[in-house]
């Protein structure tokens, strides 16, 4: 098992935290997490609240407002280069719809008739500009930002942590592993190399991975060092008549990875009960890293984001994923 880095983190944090309260006079914390150190910050997408997702803007963002890993989700070009999409299609969260030179580029693919990232070169790529996908989000920053490469958040990471002095690490989530091998592609691969060009293969580099995928997991932790982090939700979500439980079976992970990542409805259902999950994960020795909070949402049992924060602290979370760190931040600076 490899907690080495994640432990090296919440050190990190503690420290940050202690020396915050210290100066305030504040009361010791009492964390309930895994390690009964505060739960890690992970910027989702970046600070998207706030930007465009999956941005250089909106992960130097979420770093500035005081994330400790920002998140990159991951999808590979035509010539099998990483870059930053929740999505392999980029018919959302690109401008390529004003690309009149694609327009005969659109591919039928898993029910879409669409543009997707492996049909286009980086070259292509970094023509296109971001575009919010969320309704509820400020349209204002789109078709600014360029698609990111992920060498360029592993050379933004290692920039902002020289500046900051704070260690800022990268939680990359490989997609869609399974289907982009059925076309020849191996994401799971250019992961490895990508973090063994950046010297980030190690227990003690700043790398958290996570994904849906086993198979990948189970690759990955036999060819790096870095924490993995088995990602689950409910089996309500493919079949409402399914049980409310997770698709992964927890007791499992613990064979290849250091930690679940649940959705926040394992956690809380919806009419507010608070199942057994992170108690069950940590008798595993598994950290529970949880997504999302949204931080302009309620919880979907109706509690506002800081108090869905403040339920999450209490429940002992390892790691929550948000997409407004500095509302996280500041949460959980004022726990006492
Ligand atoms: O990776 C954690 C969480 O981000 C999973 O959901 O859809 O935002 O990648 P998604
Ligand atoms: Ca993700």
């Amino acid at each position: 098992m490899h907690k080495t880095a994640m432990a090296l983190g919440c050190a990190a944090i503690l420290s940050a935290c202690m020396n915050s309260e210290t100066e305030q006079g504040a009361a010791a914390v009492a964390w309930t997490t895994l390690s009964g150190e505060p739960p890690i910050i992970i910027a989702h997408r970046g600070a998207s609240a706030y930007l465009p997702g999956h941005t250089l803007e909106a992960y130097e963002l979420g770093i500035d407002q005081g994330a400790d890993y920002i998140e990159p989700d991951l999808v590979l070009t035509k010539d099998d280069v990483l870059i930053c999409r929740h999505d392999r299609y980029l018919s959302i969260t690109t401008d390529i719809s004003d690309h009149a030179e694609f327009a005969d580029r659109k591919t039928e693919k898993d029910g879409r008739n669409v543009w997707w990232a492996e049909d286009f070169t980086l070259a292509e790529i970094r023509t296109l500009r971001s575009r919010e996908d969320y309704p509820h989000r400020s349209k204002a920053h789109d078709d600014q930002y360029a698609i990111p490469t992920f060498e360029e958040v592993i050379a933004l990471a290692k920039r902002k942590s020289a500046e900051t002095g704070r260690v800022i690490g990268i939680n990359p989530e490989p997609k869609q592993s399974a289907q982009l091998a059925a076309i020849g592609k191996n994401i799971g691969a250019a992961l490895v190399d990508e973090l063994g060009k950046a010297g980030w293969q190690g227990a003690d580099a700043p790398v958290i991975i996570q994904s849906f995928e086993v198979a990948v997991l189970k690759m990955l932790n036999r060819q790096v060092d870095v924490p993995l982090v088995q990602l689950t939700l409910s089996k309500t979500y493919f079949d409402e008549t399914l049980p409310h439980e997770s698709f992964i079976e927890i007791a499992s992970i613990p064979d290849y990875a250091d930690a679940v990542g649940p959705s926040r409805r394992l956690i809380v259902h919806e009419d507010g009960t608070v199942t057994d999950l992170v108690e069950r994960a940590h008798k595993l020795g598994l950290e529970v890293h949880a997504w999302t909070l949204m931080g302009d949402q309620d919880s979907p049992d109706g509690l506002s984001p800081e108090d869905e924060t403040r339920r999450m602290h209490d429940l002992g979370v390892d790691a929550v994923f948000v997409d407004d760190p500095a509302q996280a931040v500041r949460i959980r600076a004022d726990r006492n």
